[in-house]
């Protein structure tokens, strides 16, 4: 791993910097999709220098996405010449410095700069992190078994632990959870161990009950056998949801089909709601139904996620005809692939493994509307990151 990355897609230059770079610690890449699978394996990197041949729309829409899911990364453009309508386009999308192609010991200069600004945002912003951080709660449900609920819990908290993110994923399926199983994680701890700190849980108790994965993602998983999991009163599951916000930036649960009374204590202090839709008519119903309940309690609609997972398996009926079944428009769409279901009989999550699968492109761009960054729904492989091309002006 490096904290420093260079995209060269010039082969002379990228040879004649290597030794340079890699003294330093740092990785030459060849294109922007090498520097995507780069990233989400490393998003603690703090500098990426973009080489001349790289397309001017490419780099600043890589920027701008960046500034703020990551905002520790700098960039550095390099460019043939430097015109003052390109500085301003960069200046606007968060590219820090603009270098001229031959000017190597600007190149040099430039980078440092970034590097130490970088050091210094980081340690202003993890100061600000460790005083207050109060997770939002992200619910996962659909009223029918099977389609897709736990891939999706899973898939989402490992995207939402990128870039330095706590992340608690919550397994609520207390009789048959699978989320130990999905994340290769032996469930030797799991919620049943809080039930005798219950009513008097605490920062410590909640640590000790928690198994933690990679990535700053700890899961709380579901009791090893279905009658423990009865035991979970719906106040045991607000005092642990209470507990553990401090301790996150986001809380991810995953539910059971049926909405118990404890996936309804987690559904009335979340901050999204996921619903998960698949392209059949029971299951539509079924999430229309939930979206009424969901009226009747009040729940914002503008905080309803809707997830039409399989959606390219439609049978039928069009995306606008499923969206006005269930009565509320897709924020993702999450297509079928036989990918998903081998990520989990290995126990990895594709968004971990597979980071530029079109499953887990939905999957970041779920947790950027979790995390208020606002993308453009794609169809699959339209451009970096999953964003739509467009021109910056
Ligand atoms: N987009 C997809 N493409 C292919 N297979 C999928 C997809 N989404 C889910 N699956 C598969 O469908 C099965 C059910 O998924 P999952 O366990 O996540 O659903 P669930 O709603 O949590 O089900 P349960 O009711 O068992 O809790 C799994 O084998 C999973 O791999
Ligand atoms: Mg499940």
């Amino acid at each position: 791993m490096s904290l420093y990355v260079y995209v060269e897609p010039d082969d002379e230059r990228r040879h004649r910097w290597t030794a340079e770079f890699q003294s330093i610690g740092g990785t030459m890449l060849k294109d922007m999709t090498e520097l995507e699978a780069y990233l989400s394996r490393y998003p603690e990197n703090m500098l990426v220098v973009i080489g001349a041949q790289v397309d001017l729309d490419e780099a600043l829409m890589f920027t701008a996405y960046q500034r703020l899911q990551r905002p520790l990364i700098g960039v550095v453009l390099i460019r043939p010449t430097v015109e003052p309508d390109v500085v301003l386009r960069c200046l606007q999308s968060g590219i820090r410095e603009i270098v001229a192609e031959d000017d190597e010991e600007e190149l040099r200069a430039a980078t440092v700069r970034s590097v130490d600004l970088s050091k210094a945002l980081s340690t202003t912003l993890r100061g600000s992190a460790e005083q207050a951080p109060y997770a939002r709660v992200v619910t996962v449900f659909a009223g029918k078994g099977g389609c897709g609920r736990s891939v999706v819990a899973v898939n989402l908290a490992v995207a939402l632990a990128g870039g330095g993110r706590r992340v608690l994923l919550v397994d609520l399926d207390l009789q048959f959870g699978d989320v130990a199983m999905m994340m290769k994680l032996s469930p030797e701890r799991s919620i049943a161990g809080g039930l005798a700190m219950a009513g008097r849980l605490d920062e410590a108790g909640l640590r000790s009950i928690v198994t933690a994965w990679r990535n700053g993602l700890d899961t709380l998983l579901a009791p090893a056998s279905p009658a423990e999991g009865e035991q979970v009163r719906r106040e045991f599951v607000v005092e642990l949801l209470d507990v553990a916000r401090p301790l996150y930036d986001f809380i991810v649960v995953d539910t059971p089909a049926v909405v118990t009374d404890q996936v309804l204590a987690a559904l009335d202090m979340s901050d999204w709601y996921v619903p998960i839709v698949t392209p059949d008519l029971p299951t539509l119903k079924t999430v229309r139904l939930t979206s009424e309940m969901f009226d009747l309690l009040d729940y914002p609609r503008d905080k309803r996620l809707l997830v039409f997972n399989r959606s390219n398996t439609l049978v039928g009926l069009s995306h606008a005809e499923v969206e006005l079944a269930v009565g509320m428009p897709f924020a993702v769409l999450a297509p079928s692939s036989r990918d998903v279901p081998v990520s989990v009989n290995q126990g990895e999550p594709i968004v971990m493994t597979d980071p530029l699968h079109p499953f887990s492109r939905a999957m970041r761009q779920l947790a950027d509307r979790c995390t208020g960054v606002q993308t453009v729904i794609e169809e699959p492989r339209r451009g970096m990151f999953g964003l739509r091309k467009k021109k910056v002006s």
